[in-house]
């Protein structure tokens, strides 16, 4: 019996062992690859990885009328892609249609409320048979209705998650398979600086940006946990303010408008495109977004706090 105790104490402590070597082992592994990739994000700074050709993908743009969007579609007209603007402005999205058709570019528009499944579900079926299968979607359209929470109706509280959130949702359902089938595609989202940090008057605008930023990392984390792990990039971008209609009926302020100045959607659209053709997965726009909202968030709550109250950047509707 003592024998046996011995023999099971033995076979423990072996398999304690093995176990402790197996972590060490891994955790060696984790180091060396953690080294590799700062490496790699340093070179990177001096030596960019080149822009891929966007020669015969097709694009599909949500929000294409107006703002970031329809700069984006401009931007891309002579890239060789085909585009496929979404928009719920029908005369919008017919002005750009003539714009990109001018610029040489081969284009197509679809009027398209992104809330509504079903008009998607449609809409896409009409794709695939006009141009084929998306191989990229650029996730733009938003709405930002801006108050105090309890200045918010119902109404436009559902509709804001509806826009900016099942939006995407139901455009990846429908365009995401493909990709998946030929090992093939990229995502790009606008998110936003509310994605990552909150401010005032914005309360369900910012819950719909940190849901797309939260969404995405599971899916990103799901992909990358499948058998054979897709070849799908995923490109996010953290704008701060743009000069476009979203902010038409809000003040943006800022204490320092030379470190945070409101950009313009032509340079939000050029920086997108550029970071969609090196594969970049995140960008923020300005850098500092990227100090406040990535870096900051290691401060102590009260101290971010603080930062905040310094900084004052807050949004305020024109009354
Ligand atoms: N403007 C900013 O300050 C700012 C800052 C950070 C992030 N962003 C993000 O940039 C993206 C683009 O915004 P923008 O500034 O170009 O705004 P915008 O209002 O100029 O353009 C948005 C476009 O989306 C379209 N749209 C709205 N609801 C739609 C729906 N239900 N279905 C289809 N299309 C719809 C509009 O018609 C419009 O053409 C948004 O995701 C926004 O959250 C903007």
């Amino acid at each position: 019996m003592a024998m046996t105790d011995n023999v099971d104490q033995t076979n423990r402590l072996g398999a304690k062992l093995v176990w402790y070597i197996f972590v060490f082992w891994d955790f060696l592994v984790l180091t060396l690859f953690s080294i590799k990739v700062y490496f790699i994000e340093f070179f990177k700074l001096f030596f960019p990885p080149p822009p891929k050709s966007l020669k015969g993908e097709r694009i599909l743009i949500t929000g294409s009328g107006n703002g970031i969007g329809r700069e984006v579609c401009l931007q891309l007209a002579q890239s060789g892609a085909t585009l496929i603007g979404w928009d719920i402005d029908e005369a919008a999205n017919n002005e750009l249609l003539q714009d990109l058709t001018d610029l040489g570019a081969k284009a197509y528009v679809y009027v398209v409320d992104i809330s509504d499944r079903s008009t998607v579900e449609a809409t896409a079926a009409k794709v695939k048979k006009d141009v084929g299968n998306v191989t990229i979607v650029i996730n733009n359209a938003a709405i930002m209705p801006a108050h105090s929470f309890l200045g918010h109706n119902p109404r436009e509280l559902e509709r804001v998650f509806q826009i900016n959130v099942f939006g995407q949702f139901w455009i990846l359902r429908e365009f995401l398979p493909s990709m998946l089938k030929n090992n093939k595609g990229h995502i790009v989202t606008v998110c936003s600086a509310a994605g990552i940090i909150g401010t005032r008057n914005m309360v369900p605008y910012v819950g719909t940006k940190h849901a797309v930023h939260g969404y995405l990392e599971a899916l990103k984390d799901e992909l990358r946990h499948m058998p054979e792990k897709p070849r799908i990039n995923f490109t996010t971008v953290y704008p701060c303010s743009v000069n476009t209609a979203l902010t038409g009926g809000v003040n943006c302020f800022t204490k320092f408008p030379s470190l945070l100045p409101v950009l313009e959607p032509e340079y939000v659209a050029r920086e997108l495109i550029d970071a969609m053709r090196r594969n970049y997965e995140y960008i923020y726009l300005p850098k500092l977004v990227k100090l406040c909202g990535v870096y900051g968030k290691s401060l102590p709550m009260e101290v971010q706090r603080a930062a905040t109250d310094f900084l004052q950047v807050y949004v305020e509707p024109i009354q």
